[in-house]
């Protein structure tokens, strides 16, 4: 059979369809032109039956099941991490690629965890299941490998303020309704999360560990190693905070070798992906508005510390977008481009 060419049809799915993740997913594979031949929209049992709008037209909802990913090329997976494990290996069974969001296989050695600008390469590899790092790790990996490309990283401090939208529509769904309640002077009535996130900041993304870390946090150390292959140390806090969409983070870096903030911001405006906003004169910086619907990384605040030759950097990137939609797609769109599939 000969090779397909790049804008060939693909046979696509998508798991979670009717999730936070899964409507940018396909939102994004339209506004890409990405050569949708088949759209399978698959979620679980609940929406089967429903629709979901894909280019302009509705797709009925299907029931994630092993033989919905017959003939599939991509399986997008926005959904649970045991569903992912189930059927992430159903699709390679079948001679599809699953592109996972889930933390499931992120660490597994015999699966590829990629962020297209930085190690595109590891997708040579692939067995048919690649995994997409956490949110918070791609906006992290985004802003530090440029740096790390000119001067080497030795260590990063980094302290993340995550939006709701990062645990999903019940993230989202609770911010508003507490929202109304306080605008009715209700007290707000925590559910999702342990505590009110309306007005509030919580130090906690995900579940605390016995050793006092979130596992949101352990990622993040876990997964930037695995990237970058290499053992940078990570000392981080995830935080919570009352925004839609837009997750912030502020990093110190300890580079390998001198670098001036100078040198710091060319290389990071010259990184693609990246984009800076930086000029404090004028007040610019970037903010999680800012970067809501947009797929780079914004970073400013680039600075040296007063006590140390470490360099802090702000940074911002869409979750929703660049933090899994649009990394997933950048995945499946190099796998083409690589004859990979
Ligand atoms: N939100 C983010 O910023 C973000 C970023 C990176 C990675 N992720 C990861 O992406 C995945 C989806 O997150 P999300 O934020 O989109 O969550 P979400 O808004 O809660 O959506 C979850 C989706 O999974 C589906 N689902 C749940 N259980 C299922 C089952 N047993 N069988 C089939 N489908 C099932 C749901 O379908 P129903 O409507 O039928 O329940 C829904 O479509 C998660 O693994 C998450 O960790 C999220």
């Amino acid at each position: 059979m000969s090779q397909r060419t790049p804008s060939d049809p693909r046979c696509v799915a998508v798991v979670g369809a009717t999730g936070a993740v899964g409507e940018v997913v396909l939102r994004l594979l339209a506004e890409r032109s990405f050569p949708v031949g088949e759209l399978r929209a698959l979620a679980s049992e609940r929406s089967a039956g429903t629709t979901v709008s894909f280019a302009g037209r509705d797709v009925e909802v299907q029931e994630a099941k092993p033989e919905a990913f017959d003939g599939v090329d991509f399986a997008f997976f926005a959904a649970t991490g045991s569903l992912s494990k189930g059927l992430a290996p159903e699709v390679a069974r079948r001679g599809g690629v699953a592109i996972d969001k889930s933390s499931t296989w992120r660490l597994n050695d015999e699966v590829p965890l990629v962020v297209p600008e930085i190690n595109p390469d590891d997708l040579d590899k692939h067995k048919g299941i690649v995994s997409c790092p956490n949110c918070t790790t791609i906006g992290f990996v985004m802003a530090l490998e440029p740096i790390r490309r000119v001067a080497g990283v030795r260590s990063v401090v980094v302290t993340t303020l995550q939006a709701v939208s990062g645990s999903g529509k019940p993230g989202l769904e609770e911010l508003a309704r507490q929202k109304a309640e306080v605008g009715r002077g209700d007290a707000p009535v925590p559910d999702f999360y342990p505590t009110p996130i309306v007005d509030n900041v919580l130090p906690l993304c995900e579940t605390f560990r016995d050793d006092g870390y979130s596992t949101e946090e352990v990622k993040l150390l876990h997964e930037t190693r695995k990237i970058l292959a290499d053992d940078v140390d990570v000392s981080m806090t995830c935080v919570r905070v009352p925004v839609p969409v837009g997750h912030s983070a502020t990093m110190l870096i300890e580079t390998e070798r001198p670098l001036t903030p100078e040198a710091a911001r060319a290389a990071l405006a010259a990184f693609p992906g990246v984009a800076v906003v930086d000029d404090p004169a004028h007040n610019g910086f970037p903010t999680a508005r800012d970067v809501e619907g947009r797929d780079e990384v914004l970073v400013g605040r680039i600075r040296k510390d007063l006590g140390s030759d470490r360099l802090w950097i702000w940074q911002v990137s869409d979750n929703l977008r660049k933090g899994a939609a649009t990394n997933a797609i950048q995945i499946a769109e190099e796998m083409v481009r690589r004859g990979l599939k």
